[in-house]
């Protein structure tokens, strides 16, 4: 399996912090934002990983990452020149799959707990097939792709609903087999003209391919300021409590 972590994005929801510098190499907690994605490649037992992020934060992107030597990882990175959504950034990843199925995971969510879990049963349950999400349960359903659920399966995602179905959020963790690329082929981008990840997952479910885990642990999108300060605030008392460290 390989991994493709998406880093792009303006970030504007953050703005100053995000004005000069990507979002995802800010800090989180005593580590840059990105640390966490490449440290569920590392858990998932990934070793080749590309990096999608805009043209303009590629360089320091490199600087901070470089070959991938320092974490066992190979890296690889692309540019994405427009934001067209996440889907979109996928399509990047075509060449760089060669065939082989793939974790996507957004530099912007954070994982309290590896997600170790998530690649084991999508081997073992879907045997490599398929796709797999993994679902939360949060307070405000209208941020996210949201699940409509029976006993067993996912029904239907439906995009930042005005009226969700469920408090079941989507979290930004994906795993594709090689067919992804031909079904982003054929969606077409939503009312705010982006090729929504969320039309994907849809695809899948109509062809009775996908399922899901529930994350273990905390989870976190660091888009607006109170999620980016729960995030920094979990992972640094995660960090003191590791460390032996009081905090006042
Ligand atoms: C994206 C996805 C959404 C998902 C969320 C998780 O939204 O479109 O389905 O729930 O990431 O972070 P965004 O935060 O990019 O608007």
């Amino acid at each position: 399996m390989k991994g493709v972590i998406l880093a792009g994005g303006k970030g504007t929801r953050l703005y100053p912090l995000t004005k000069s510098l990507n979002k995802h190499l800010l800090p989180v907690g005593p580590e840059p934002m990105i640390y966490n994605p490449i440290r569920n490649m590392q858990a998932c037992g990934i070793k080749d990983v590309l990096i999608i992020t805009s043209t303009e934060h590629m360089g320091d992107m490199v600087n901070l990452l470089g070959s991938g030597s320092e974490f066992g990882l190979r890296f690889a990175y692309k540019v994405q020149d427009e934001a067209k959504g996440i889907a979109d950034a996928l399509r990047l990843a075509r060449e760089f799959a060669s065939n082989e199925n793939m974790l996507v995971i957004l530099g912007d969510n954070i994982f309290e707990k590896p997600i170790d879990y998530f690649v084991k049963n999508y081997n073992s349950i879907q045997k490599g097939k398929g796709a797999r999400v993994l679902l939360v349960k949060v307070s405000n359903p209208q941020r996210f792709g949201v699940a409509a659920l029976d006993e067993r399966k996912v029904i239907e995602i439906q995009e930042k609903p005005e009226n969700p179905k469920s408090n079941y959020a989507v979290v930004g963790a994906y795993i594709y087999d090689t067919r992804v690329f031909d079904i982003i082929d054929h969606i077409k981008p939503s009312a705010r003209g982006e090729y929504e990840i969320t039309s994907v997952n849809n695809k899948y479910i109509e062809l009775g391919e996908l399922e899901y885990d529930f994350v273990k642990g905390r989870w976190m999108d660091t888009g607006t300021f109170e999620s980016y300060y729960l995030a920094n605030k979990i992972m640094y008392e995660n960090y003191f409590n590791k460390m032996g460290i009081e905090q006042s």
